[in-house]
């Protein structure tokens, strides 16, 4: 893609109900960015366009990279377990999808590894059934046990984590993980044939690490066999101590916050990959045709990929949009904006309404905050995934 809007096109002759969804995102989050300056008092609800559900802090997987369950991880455990204690019941779930219908936000169901929340096939569904486009992000492995449920329940869109070509893939993911994922993929094609289903539209999602990188073209070439209709190649989400440092001073003063979860993306995964040669490989995956689109996240310039991992504290993105269009709840129901750092609470749900949180003293006093940053980012956002795709037009692979 040229730049990141080119994916509606991309997508349209591959699915046309995805890129629909993708169109409306561009549309009501650009939207967004005439939104800071005139924020206090308004309905944000008006503008809600993606909301994630964390439903499960389980998983039964430990990738290495992982800011939950990886070596930096900070849900693993007896913290997983005990969390697990937590979550929220199904029929809360339930009141909260029929307060959100009428704003149609897409529906990014995730984890922990989102099977193993337990009414998770029964949520969907009421998702589903109430005209919501229903995103999943899963680890793959429970697909070949689910795949008839999930087409006949018509989910949209699942998006597997497969970081590489088989050992590659399990050196990160954990032994026999990419076997399960092309058993699931098999199932859901022959489950799609045999209901004659145009979805769940299929997608794969790789996370970039100096363990993957030099091998993303075997999996490209792999996917083929998949029947995708996207492949999502993820560049990661990492820090270090000195901006992890920096972000704890900055939301302990600004917002009176401490923080736990960015360290966890401290992981070392994303050291001395070089640059150059990455940008040599992407460019080659995205020159040739696969026969479905590949989008590389966060859409940035490509010639800046080398600074992407060379320089950290350089901003590859600037003026996050998430506050005024995304959500994230939490597995206990709290509501926050930024899905991998759970750290600023908006409110819970198992207490207030969805709107009240949203529009909510808390939810504006962040607003306000990251607004008044320079380049509209904390000092902790440099390279997170959330605000990858939408926002600003920028030059893409
Ligand atoms: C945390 S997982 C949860 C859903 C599910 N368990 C899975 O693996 O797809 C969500 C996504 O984050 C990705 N991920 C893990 N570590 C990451 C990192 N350091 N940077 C960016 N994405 C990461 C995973 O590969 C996955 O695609
Ligand atoms: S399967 Fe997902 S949540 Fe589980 S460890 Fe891997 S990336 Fe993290």
């Amino acid at each position: 893609m040229k730049q990141n809007i080119d994916v509606v096109p991309m997508l349209f002759f591959k699915n046309a109900g995805l890129s629909g969804k993708m169109a409306y995102g561009f549309w009501k989050m650009g939207l967004t960015q005439a939104m800071p300056k005139r924020s206090r008092g308004r309905n944000h609800m008006n503008h809600l366009c993606l909301l994630y559900f964390r439903l499960t802090p389980l998983c039964n997987l430990h990738c290495l990279m992982c800011g939950q369950q990886g070596v930096k991880g900070v849900l693993k455990g007896d913290v997983m377990r005990s969390e697990s204690k937590s979550i929220v019941p199904l029929e809360r779930y339930k009141e909260i999808v029929d307060e959100i219908t009428p704003h149609h936000p897409i529906i990014y169901l995730w984890g922990g590894e989102p099977f193993l929340y337990p009414d998770l096939i029964p949520l969907a569904k009421y998702m589903v059934d109430k005209g919501l486009f229903v995103s999943v992000n899963t680890n793959g492995t429970f697909l070949e046990q689910y795949a008839e449920q999930i087409v006949r329940d018509g989910w949209s869109t699942i998006f597997v984590s497969l970081d590489a070509f088989q050992d590659v893939n399990d050196a990160m993911r954990g032994k026999g993980s990419y076997d399960r994922v092309v058993r699931g993929f098999a199932a859901l094609n022959r489950a799609k044939i045999k209901y004659k289903a145009r979805y769940p539209v299929l997608g794969v999602v790789t996370t970039v690490t100096n363990m993957n990188y030099l091998s993303l073209d075997q999996l490209a070439e792999a996917s083929r066999e998949f029947h995708l209709g996207v492949h999502i190649i993820n560049l990661g989400t990492y820090t270090n101590n000195a901006i992890v440092e920096k972000q704890r001073r900055f939301m302990k003063e600004k917002l009176d916050t401490d923080i736990d979860c960015l360290e966890g993306y401290n992981t070392g995964f994303n050291e001395g990959i070089d640059g150059h040669k990455l940008y040599d490989i992407l460019q080659n995956i995205h020159n040739r045709n696969y026969g479905h689109p590949i989008i590389t996240v966060p859409a940035l310039n490509p010639e800046k990929i080398h600074q992407y991992y060379s320089e950290l504290e350089v901003p590859v993105r600037d003026h996050c949009i998430v506050p005024w269009c995304q959500a994230n709840i939490n597995y206990n129901g709290d509501v926050h904006f930024c899905a991998d750092y759970p750290d600023y609470i908006l409110g819970n749900i198992k207490e207030q309404s969805f709107s009240d949180i949203y529009n909510g003293d808390r939810a504006n006093k962040f607003r306000k905050e990251i607004h008044a940053c320079k380049g509209g980012m904390f000092p902790g956002c440099l390279r997170c995934y959330q605000n990858m795709l939408f926002g600003r037009k920028v030059k893409g692979f």
